[in-house]
C-alpha cells in the first residue's frame, strides 16, 4: 500500500501566495470590469537589463551551432559566473569567498526549502515570526515540526520580530541548532547591523548552530554602514550558508537564476560529535539532484557584473525603492505606522485591524493587491505588507484608490 507523508497533512490547505492568487481570481471572475493593482507577491515588472538581454543573445547564437553548442554544464555552475560572484559581491567588500564555495541555481525558494535536507530529521529549528513561509512550510513537510495549533507549529522554536524589537528579533533562549535569517526582511522590509549580526553568529559558533541567511534582497540596501551578506561579519564563514538571487536585483523571476554560498569551513556533526563539511553534503545533494541552470541564463546574469550591467542594475533597483518611498510615505500620511520600503521593496504596515480583513477591504474597495501580514505568521496579523515592485504609474494609482478607499 502506497502510504502518504502524513506530514503534509499538518500543512496549511494552501501555500501563502497560491491563495492569494486564488482570491484575485474569484475577484476577477465577480468582477471583470474592475482594475486591479497587483502589490501583492514580490514579482517584477520591468524588462531585464539590457546588459542582460545581450548577453543571453549572444549565448543563444552560441547554441545555434555546433562549434559552439553546450550541453550538460557543471552542476555548480559555469566557472565564469562563480568567479565573478566570489569577486564582486564578496572579495570587493572584504568577505573571503571563493568561487568554488558557490553553487549556481534556478531559484532562493528552492535552495532555501532544499537545504534542509542535509541535517538530522531531530533538530530545533529556529525561524522568525514573520517570515517567508518557505522555511517554515518545508520543515514541516520533512517531519522537524509537530501539529499547527492556535497559528504556530509544536517544536519551532519562533524568533519574534516585532515593533518592541524593531523588527530584529532577539537570540533565543532555548536551544536552536538551525536559525533562519533574511536581511533586508522578507516580509517586513526590516535591516540589521553588523554588531547584532555579529551576535548571532557568536551564538552559532557558541552552540555549533548554524545560520541560514537570506541575502535575496541586498540589491535593494542603500545604507552603506550594513552589512549586505553575512560573511562580512567575523566567523561567520564557519556557521553560515548565505543565499542570494538575481530575481529582485536584476529582474530575473521569469528567468531563474540564483545561488546559495557555502564555505568549505562550515561543518554539521554526526551522533558521534565528528565534524562533516556542509560543501560536500550540499554539492552531494546538488550533483545528484540538480543539472544546472541554462548556458544562456548564465551567460545574463554574468552580464550584471560589467561595467553597464552594474549601472542598469542599480537603476532597477532605484525605480522599485522610488515606488517604495512614495508608498511608504503616502501610508504613513494617511495615519499607518511602516516600516521598511527604505533598504527594502517592502512596506510593512500596521493596518490596526485583522490582516485579511484589510487585505479584502483593499481588494474590493481600492482593487489594490497587497499581502495580508498574519500569512507570515501569528506576529504578522495586524499587518500588511505592501510590495514596490510594479510601474511607477501603477503604484501612484494604486495610492489614490487607497486614499480614497480609506477616507469612505
Ligand atoms: C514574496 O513575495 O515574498 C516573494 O516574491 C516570494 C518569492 O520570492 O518566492
Amino acid at each position: 500500500m502506497i502510504k502518504v507523508n502524513e506530514n503534509y497533512q499538518k500543512l496549511q490547505a494552501s501555500y501563502l501566495f497560491s491563495d492569494i492568487a486564488k482570491r484575485i481570481s474569484a475577484f476577477q471572475e465577480a468582477y471583470p470590469d474592475r482594475e486591479i493593482i497587483k502589490l501583492g507577491i514580490g514579482d517584477v515588472t520591468r524588462s531585464l537589463p539590457r546588459a542582460c538581454i545581450d548577453a543571453f543573445h549572444r549565448a543563444v547564437d552560441e547554441m545555434a551551432q555546433d562549434i559552439s553548442f553546450r550541453g550538460y554544464g557543471p552542476e555548480q555552475g559555469y566557472s565564469f559566473l562563480r568567479e565573478k560572484i566570489a569577486e564582486h559581491d564578496f572579495k570587493a567588500r572584504g568577505a573571503d569567498i571563493s568561487a568554488d564555495e558557490i553553487f549556481i541555481s534556478d531559484g532562493a525558494k528552492c535552495d532555501t526549502g532544499n537545504i534542509q535536507e542535509i541535517f538530522a530529521s531531530d533538530i530545533r529549528v529556529a525561524i522568525p515570526d514573520p517570515v517567508y513561509p518557505v522555511y517554515v512550510d518545508t520543515n514541516v513537510m520533512a517531519g522537524r515540526t509537530g501539529d499547527f495549533d492556535n497559528g504556530r507549529y509544536k517544536n519551532l522554536v519562533y524568533l519574534e520580530s516585532t515593533k518592541e524589537n524593531g523588527f530584529v528579533p532577539a537570540l533565543p533562549r532555548e536551544p536552536a541548532d538551525l536559525i533562519y535569517l533574511c536581511f533586508p526582511n522578507n516580509p517586513t522590509g526590516a535591516t540589521i547591523t553588523k554588531e547584532k549580526l555579529q551576535d548571532w553568529v557568536d551564538f552559532a559558533r557558541e552552540n555549533k548552530s548554524l545560520i541560514l541567511f537570506d541575502a535575496a534582497y541586498e540589491a535593494f540596501m542603500r545604507d552603506d554602514t550594513l552589512p549586505k551578506s553575512i560573511y562580512e561579519v567575523k566567523g561567520a564563514c564557519e556557521v553560515a550558508i548565505e543565499f542570494r538571487s538575481f530575481s529582485k536585483t536584476a529582474g530575473f523571476t521569469g528567468t531563474r537564476c540564483a545561488y546559495t554560498v557555502v564555505p568549505k569551513t562550515c561543518m554539521a556533526y554526526d551522533t558521534k560529535g565528528e565534524k562533516h563539511p556542509l560543501h560536500s553534503l550540499w554539492n552531494r545533494r546538488h550533483t545528484t539532484k540538480f543539472n544546472g541552470v541554462s548556458y544562456p541564463v548564465q551567460r545574463a546574469a554574468e552580464a550584471i557584473y560589467s561595467k553597464e550591467g552594474k549601472a542598469q542594475v542599480r537603476e532597477l533597483s532605484d525605480y522599485y525603492l522610488k515606488n517604495a518611498a512614495l508608498i511608504r510615505q503616502e501610508m504613513t500620511a494617511l495615519g499607518f505606522e511602516c516600516v521598511g520600503g527604505e533598504n527594502s521593496p517592502y512596506i510593512w504596515v500596521d493596518g490596526k485591524t485583522d490582516s485579511w480583513k484589510f487585505f479584502d477591504m483593499l481588494l474590493e474597495k481600492a482593487g489594490v493587491v497587497c499581502t495580508p501580514g498574519a500569512g507570515f505568521g501569528k506576529c504578522g496579523q495586524g499587518y500588511i505588507r505592501i510590495s514596490a515592485f510594479n510601474s511607477f504609474e501603477n503604484v501612484q494609482k494604486a495610492m489614490s484608490k487607497i486614499k480614497q478607499a480609506i477616507s469612505l
